[in-house]
């Protein structure tokens, strides 16, 4: 049997529930709170800025497209929440993990750690841009072909940095692991090292990265190469 109850705990015991109910009410009413201003915010041209943001002309995968967003949002978020391109993933969102990997001017960069505010004039291409309509690029072929993923949320930022190694190569750019600054290393004679070294920045908590190192070797014509990766060497105007 319960103690009886005085008076005292009576109305602690209904404020609590008071309390409780406001709390309920609260979270009902925020769906509707929420659509009301989702609805509002998606009348809104997505050129006129609203308080607080500023309107930018982002080039991704060769379209412009023009945004009203606050100058402290990051790229990331930027193509992932307002664009619809989920290609590139959020791993870390601190700089650490590559998920997030896309090209900017042809260079690799953490798209969680580049505001999208200034990448206005830039050419942004993503995972998503790197295909020519239903034919893959040759480093994404490579990927399927030598098993460089397993649960695939890593490989979008693995294949940028890839596509990104594989014009750093072509430009003379070296790495931590160059030993010779007189005689860089080709794409047909890059070593092992220097492809894990170029790739570190990428984590895969799958540990695929025999098959990226393999996938990376065949687009370079280090391994027997693939109708993809002869495409691409000749595309780049390198003999094997
Ligand atoms: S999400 Fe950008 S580096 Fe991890
Ligand atoms: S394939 Fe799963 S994280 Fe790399």
């Amino acid at each position: 049997m319960h103690p009886p109850e005085n008076g005292k705990n009576h109305r602690a015991r209904r404020n609590f529930l008071g309390q409780a109910l406001t709390a309920a009410g609260a979270a009902i009413a925020a769906p509707s709170l929420l659509s009301q201003a989702t609805s509002a915010q998606s009348e809104k041209p997505a050129s006129i800025p609203g308080q607080g943001e500023i309107s930018v002309t982002l080039s991704i995968n060769d379209k412009q497209e023009t945004l009203a967003i606050e100058p402290r949002v990051t790229l990331l978020d930027t193509l992932r929440e307002r664009l619809g391109l989920t290609g590139s993933k959020k791993g870390c969102d601190h700089g650490q993990c590559g998920a997030c990997t896309v090209l900017v001017d042809g260079q690799r960069v953490y798209s969680c750690l580049a505001l999208a505010v200034m990448q206005e004039g830039k050419q942004i291409v993503t995972v998503e841009g790197l295909a020519k309509g239903d034919v893959l690029h040759p480093v994404q072929a490579a990927f399927i072909e030598n098993d460089g993923f397993q649960c695939g949320y890593c490989t979008p930022g693995q294949i940028c940095a890839s596509v990104a190694l594989v014009d750093e190569v072509k430009r003379g750019c070296a790495s931590a692991v160059t030993e010779d600054f007189d005689n860089l290393p080709q794409l047909t004679n890059l070593s092992e090292a220097e492809i894990k070294e170029r790739l570190s920045g990428n984590l895969c908590r799958c540990s695929a990265y025999n098959g990226i190192v393999a996938a990376v070797q065949q687009v370079t014509g280090q391994a027997p190469p693939s109708p993809a990766a002869a495409m691409f060497m000749q595309e780049a105007g390198v003999s094997a």
